[in-house]
């Protein structure tokens, strides 16, 4: 299910136009049939499997699926809750006087193979705390790199909820060279994870509470078999 494409669009974005979309149909409903059938009953019900926890002997990771809500690429001609390519680089999208509940989001990027990958673009937008996003500018969209050891922590808020959807962050993901991942992370125990057809639970986060915030967690893992290069290119 993953965008099978390798252009690179960096720094910073993926590439603007149609291209931006997976190679061949995916009907939703298959999508979250395939996700349900991956994911252990145990997996739904309590903690979310991260990455980081697999074994030699586990074999090969499963890659992180595509997920797509319709508003990627930017259709110029429709307003929407759209990705925009050249967000800022920053590894927090919160501003002064942002309102919200406190998010953290930190996590790994693997290849397939478990190895933790560096350099990895992570381009995140979501939706403010009343579930609008910023078509005109660039609040809460931004874009950051893990580090040496794969690591990548984003500083944000809760997003808000807006009508159809469950509460999700919008993130595109490429190891550099990689192909272009774009899919979302979900929030456990929200009321409409149930009735979102997109929505798909191998995606979902681990979710804490951490003072008045939370704090998620959640690994990537890429269609890109050993480690990256360093060099951005
Ligand atoms: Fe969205």
């Amino acid at each position: 299910m993953e965008d099978d494409r390798s252009q690179d669009p960096r720094p910073g974005a993926a590439p603007d136009g149609a291209a931006d979309r997976p190679s061949r149909p995916i009907s939703r409903k298959n999508v979250l049939k395939a996700a349900v059938a991956a994911v252990p009953a145990t997996m739904l019900l309590g903690g979310v499997a991260l990455a980081r926890d697999r074994k030699p002997v586990d074999g090969p990771l499963t890659p992180t699926p595509y997920c797509d809500d319709g508003d990627d690429p930017t259709p110029p001609q429709i307003e929407g809750p759209y990705f925009k390519p050249n967000s800022p680089l920053r590894d927090s999208l919160v501003e002064p006087g942002t309102q919200g509940t406190p998010l953290t989001v930190s996590g790994f990027v693997f290849g397939l193979s478990c190895t933790p990958l560096a350099d990895v673009l992570l381009d995140w937008w979501q939706a403010d705390d009343d579930g609008a996003y910023d078509n005109t500018g660039f609040r809460f969209r931004g874009h950051q790199f893990t580090d040496a050891r794969g690591a990548f922590t984003l500083t944000t808020i809760v997003p808000g909820l807006y009508p159809g959807r469950t509460r999700h962050l919008h993130v595109k993901v490429q190891a550099p060279g990689g192909p272009i991942l774009t899919t979302q992370l979900y929030f456990p125990g929200e009321p409409r994870n149930n009735t979102d057809p997109i929505f798909d639970p191998a995606l979902l986060m681990n979710v804490r509470d951490a003072g008045d915030g939370k704090e998620a967690t959640f690994d990537f893992a890429l269609q890109v078999s050993g480690a990256a290069p360093r060099s951005r290119g």
